[in-house]
């Protein structure tokens, strides 16, 4: 099979990438190369590569030729950067979802669009993990131009029979995430000393799923998910200030790097998924977060130092003072 990665080259589409080639598949990966994007991120890995943008039709059409299928991971991700400037998500999570699935539409091609559990929103304290057919009621820019794509895909489904299904997956944590997102900045800032800006109170859940836990689900709803559908691929539920406690642990930082800074507008106390629906397909989390994935993590960031810290410049620094500056000050 020769499967179409959008986004291939940002955290999770570059784990899937290596997933696909190392069960023998055939992959182009079609990339913007925006800030989050990197090449050394497939460093080793047998693909095809093109640069540019899913919301450019001829570009998806020169990467998706001979392609069996196409799984979509290109987006505008970080939530922070949603509320500092939403047209972007617009542009690449909107209306990219729909280029791709006109592609798919033309072309008779399975898409897989690859989506999150924010899409839910806030969920109670104490209440089950919302199952698939939980309404959408998304918080942030980011979240509701996720949705968006989602409804795209929804709407070629029905109504023009587009083989299209959609993966809502938990918090993912690995080696090479960007290191805006909250892990790899706790962690890479705790190396160097600097400050750890929780936001608010520290008291929001976030479900932590491994990125190999999170490509095996994927792959599972690439080849035996049902067109319309959602699968949710839940992690393990913990507060954000108990991660910076082991965080703090595990890179022998001092606590007085723990600095509460005012919170994120609109941010979500609590995200939790149902994933039996996945598990039906055969989904079985192989990594724990506490026994050995989040010291894994720490460990990659300790001894992968010259694959952020040259991100940790230029756009980084422009985008982290804008983030932080007034927060830390
Ligand atoms: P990332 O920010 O690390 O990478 C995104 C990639 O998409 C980058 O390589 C970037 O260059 C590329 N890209 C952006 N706009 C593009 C465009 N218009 N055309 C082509 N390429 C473009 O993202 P990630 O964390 O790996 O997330 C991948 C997908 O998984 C996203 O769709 C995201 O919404 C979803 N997701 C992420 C998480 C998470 O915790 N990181 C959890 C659930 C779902
Ligand atoms: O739930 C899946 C989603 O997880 C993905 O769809 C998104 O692409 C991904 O960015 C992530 O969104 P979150 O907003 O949950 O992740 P983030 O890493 O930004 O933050 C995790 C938690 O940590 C959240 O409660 C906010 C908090 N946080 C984050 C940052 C960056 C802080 O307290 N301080 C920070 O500086």
């Amino acid at each position: 099979m020769r499967v179409l990665v959008t986004g291939g080259a940002g955290f999770i589409g570059s784990h899937f990438v290596r997933h696909l080639v190392g069960k023998g598949e055939d992959v182009v990966v079609l990339d913007k190369l925006t800030y989050a994007g990197n090449r050394a991120n497939l460093d080793g890995v047998e693909h095809d590569f093109l640069e540019g943008d899913i919301a450019d039709p001829a570009a998806v059409a020169r990467a998706g030729k001979g392609c069996d299928a196409i799984v979509n991971f290109a987006a505008e991700t970080h939530v922070d950067r949603s509320i500092l400037g939403p047209a972007e998500f617009i542009l690449t999570d909107v209306l990219g979802a729909q280029v791709l699935l006109d592609y798919a539409r033309h072309n008779e091609k399975r898409l897989v669009h690859v989506s999150t559990d924010e899409v839910y929103g806030d969920i109670p304290l104490g209440a089950p993990g919302c199952t698939e057919d939980a309404p959408i009621r998304t918080s942030s820019p980011y979240s509701a131009s996720k949705a968006g794509g989602e409804l795209q895909v929804l709407a070629y489904v029905r109504t023009f029979g587009v083989d299209a299904l959609i993966t809502r997956g938990a918090n993912t944590y690995g080696p090479r995430q960007y290191p805006e997102k909250f892990l790899p900045l706790f962690i890479t800032n705790a190396f160097d000393g600097l400050p750890l800006p929780v936001y608010g109170d520290g008291k929001q859940r976030r479900e932590w799923l491994h990125v190999a836990d999170h490509c095996d689900g994927i792959e599972l709803a690439l080849r035996g998910g049902a067109a319309g559908e959602a699968y949710n691929i839940s992690g393990q539920e913990r507060e954000n200030i108990e991660v910076v406690r082991r965080i703090l642990d595990l890179t022998q930082a001092s606590p007085d790097l723990v600095r509460h800074v005012e919170d994120r507008p609109g941010h979500d106390r609590r995200y939790a998924v149902d994933s039996s629906k996945l598990r039906g397909l055969g989904w079985a989390p192989q990594h724990s977060f506490d026994a050995g994935g989040l010291e894994e993590t720490v460990a990659w960031y300790g001894e992968n130092r010259e694959w952020w810290e040259p991100i940790k410049s230029g756009e980084y620094k422009r985008y982290y003072e804008s983030q932080y500056a007034a927060r830390l000050a």
